[in-house]
């Protein structure tokens, strides 16, 4: 069988996430902390249906999304550090990042 992706972000694959089911890994949150998959860096956005599909056609319940953990867009470093107006500032002068 050739290797297929479903978390490109964590490269868990399918083969992967089937055995993680096989375990008992039967709902959304316990197969996310076994595989890994939704934790990277898209939060989830890539994996988590292809994942629920994947477990619901085995005949588990796959409706309850897991909770993604922030930040929950790409965030600059300034705006983690509480900067983000003296880097905007700096971005609208053209001067180079602090
Ligand atoms: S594709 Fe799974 S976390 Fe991005």
């Amino acid at each position: 069988m050739a290797k297929a992706f479903v978390c490109r972000c964590e490269d868990v694959t399918l083969h992967e996430l089937v055995e993680a089911i096989d375990r008992g890994h039967d709902d959304i949150e316990s197969l996310k902390r076994y595989t890994g998959f939704g934790t990277g860096w898209c939060q989830g956005k890539g994996c988590v249906a292809v994942c629920a599909r994947v477990l619901a056609e085995r005949g588990h319940e796959a409706n309850l999304p897991f909770t993604p953990r922030p930040p929950l867009h790409p965030a600059r470093f300034a705006e983690l550090a509480g900067l983000a107006e003296i880097a905007d500032d700096d971005d609208a002068r053209g001067e180079p990042p602090r």
